[in-house]
Parts: structure tokens; sequence; C-alpha cells
């Protein structure tokens, strides 16, 4: 098998369980972990909902996008995004460039239930989360692989995830 010490990106709607799954993936690869919105929360010194009062989801948007590219730009990490990040089309081919990227994907009922009493820190599930779900499709469905999470336990996931990408490391 040929290293591979391309980046390891996992990304998808909010509560498919990217944070959980990316961390115990890197621990797993012995690989740093790194979750987009726990960066922009640090360097910002802002939490996510004070980012998007003061500077609106443009504001943010604009910081994902900084992010996005300063880390598709290392190598042999393991990287949660925002649900929102690869949404962009310049963000999805940046990460698609820089390695190996997992969408996950869960039922809305599973989504529900994982969200709940959430919208403190998440300011779009404020809104009409499903409609944005659906919104969102054709970008997630442009990312080639996707992982089920709605009935798996985050180690199931982590399995799937390295099968898959032993798949791409070894050529
Ligand atoms: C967002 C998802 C959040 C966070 C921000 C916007 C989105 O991340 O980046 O609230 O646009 O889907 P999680 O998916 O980790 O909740």
């Amino acid at each position: 098998m040929v290293t591979n010490d391309r980046n390891i990106v996992i990304t998808g709607f909010m509560g498919t369980g990217k944070t959980t799954v990316g961390r115990l993936l890197a621990e797993r690869l012995g690989r740093p972990f790194i979750d987009t919105d726990a960066e922009i929360v640090q360097r910002m010194g802002l939490s996510i909902p004070e980012i998007f009062a003061r500077e609106g989801e443009t504001g943010f948007r604009h910081i994902e996008q900084r992010i996005c590219r300063f880390l598709a730009a290392q190598r042999g990490l393991v990287i949660a995004t925002g649900g929102g990040m690869l949404v962009d089309a310049g963000n999805r081919s940046v990460m698609l460039a820089s390695g190996t990227v997992v969408c996950l994907v869960a039922s809305p009922e599973a989504i529900e239930t994982r969200l709940k009493n959430e919208a403190d820190e998440r300011p779009l599930l404020r809104g009409d989360w499903r409609a944005l779900l659906e919104q969102r499709r054709t970008a997630y469905d442009a990312i080639p692989t996707h992982v089920d999470t709605s009935d798996k336990t985050p180690e199931q996931v982590v399995e799937e995830i390295i099968f898959l990408w032993q798949q791409t490391a070894s050529v």
C-alpha cells in the first residue's frame, strides 16, 4: 500500500455526526484533528452565534472560506467541516483536491433527535432546517462518497470510512 498523507475531510449537514466521527477517526489513525468551527471560534475569539450576530452569515462564510483554503494546503489532517462549508462549490473543489472527502448523511428523524435543544449553538437551526437540508441536497450530492450515519454507532461509521479511505489510499 502506498502511504497516503492527504487529508481526510468529513462533511455533511448539521447533526450527521461530523465532529464525533472525525475526532474518533483521527484517534484511530493517529492524526491531528481539526474542527473548522472550533478553529474559527479560536481565531476570532467569538462563538459561532456571536459571529453570525456581528458579521451576518455572509461574514461567517468569508471566514470559513479562508479557513478552508488554509487547511486544504496542509497534509495528514482529519478535518470535520461546519455543515455549510462545502455547500460552496469553490470550497468543495479545494477540499476534494486536498484529500478524501466523506459526506455524512442521516435521516431527518435522526438529525432532529441529535439536534434537539441545540439552536443556541447553531443559528441556522432557528429557521426551517428541513428546507435548508433540501436546498443543499445538490451540493452534498456533488461529493462522490457518502456514509449514512442514521442507525450506526460512531465506531461503525469510522470503520466504514477507514475501509473507503483505504480504497483510495492503495494505488
Ligand atoms: C452551519 C453548521 C454549523 C456551523 C454554523 C453553520 C451550516 O456547523 O458551521 O452554525 O451552515 O450548516 P455544524 O454542522 O458542525 O453544526
